[in-house]
């Protein structure tokens, strides 16, 4: 098989990688493109580095025996912890990643006052901090640890009382000090933009990464010479809890988004 008729696979630890693959879709409409998600071990947020790492490996490994031209991480998590091994272990692949939106965000608020939702991973992780340290000072960054929000996402939860408490438990002390932005810095957290951002207010930017990291895969794509013809592309959802539940929440997510 060419390089060029291979798939371009869209990794997450479970469903919230479907907003990144939305705005692939949208910006790459004739690719042919697998989505899988691990949400059997889901969420990652809350495991170890090494963890994270060999569930990313060992379902990335998986993903490249079904022919790839590239492979998109579509989990803030996943990146921090096992990019660079990835990149290391196929070194001619095209391999993109997702991390925390706080360059568009301290451009977009110069001196402003930008909270960062993530896991807990996502947080602790060198990557994250290098980030931070890059505009800390002139801007200032709030880490704002958010694991029960995957796994809000993760069951499907994207409006109900419970979700509204967690929200404000997380956040209210920081938006009566004053905030210009939110970053989601975890591909879950877009599935719950209204609700976040009807507890924010709506002078409260929020911002994310999925539209980047599209851009940035589309541009590597072209860049390989590797684009598809003009024609229809698919979509394949798979996911490691394959039950039929799960399946129909993620079309009705890649769908309703
Ligand atoms: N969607 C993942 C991210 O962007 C994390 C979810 C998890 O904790 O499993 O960080």
């Amino acid at each position: 098989m060419e390089r060029r008729d291979g798939m371009i696979a869209v990794f997450d630890s479970g469903v919230g990688g479907i907003s990144v693959l939305r705005q692939l879709v949208r910006q790459m409409p004739n690719e042919n493109f697998l989505y899988f998600g691990d949400s059997a071990n889901a969420p990652y947020g809350s495991r170890s580095t090494e963890e994270i790492r060999r569930l990313t490996l060992q379902n990335v490994e998986k993903l490249y025996r079904r022919g790839l031209k590239a492979l998109v991480i579509a989990c803030n998590t996943a990146t921090s912890a096992a990019i660079d091994t990835l990149r290391q272990t196929y070194p001619q692949e095209i391999i993109v990643g997702i991390e925390p939106a706080v360059k568009l965000a301290a451009e977009r608020f110069p001196h402003g006052r930008i909270a960062v939702m993530a896991t807990e991973a996502t947080l602790r992780e060198q990557k994250f901090n290098t980030l931070v340290h890059t505009y800390d000072g002139e801007e200032e960054i709030i880490p704002v640890p958010c694991p029960e929000l995957v796994k809000f996402v993760e069951r499907g939860e994207t409006h109900s009382e419970n979700l509204m408490c967690y929200l404000h438990s997380r956040l209210d002390l920081l938006l009566a000090r004053g905030l210009d932005g939110i970053v989601l810095g975890c591909t879950h957290f877009p599935f719950v933009r209204d609700a976040i951002a009807e507890v924010a207010g709506e002078r409260v930017a929020l911002l994310d990464g999925g539209e980047g990291t599209a851009r940035e895969t589309c541009r590597r794509i072209r860049a390989a010479n590797l684009q598809n013809p003009p024609g229809k592309g698919t979509v394949l959802l798979e996911n490691s809890l394959s039950t039929p539940q799960m399946l129909a929440q993620m079309h009705r997510m890649l769908a309703d988004f």
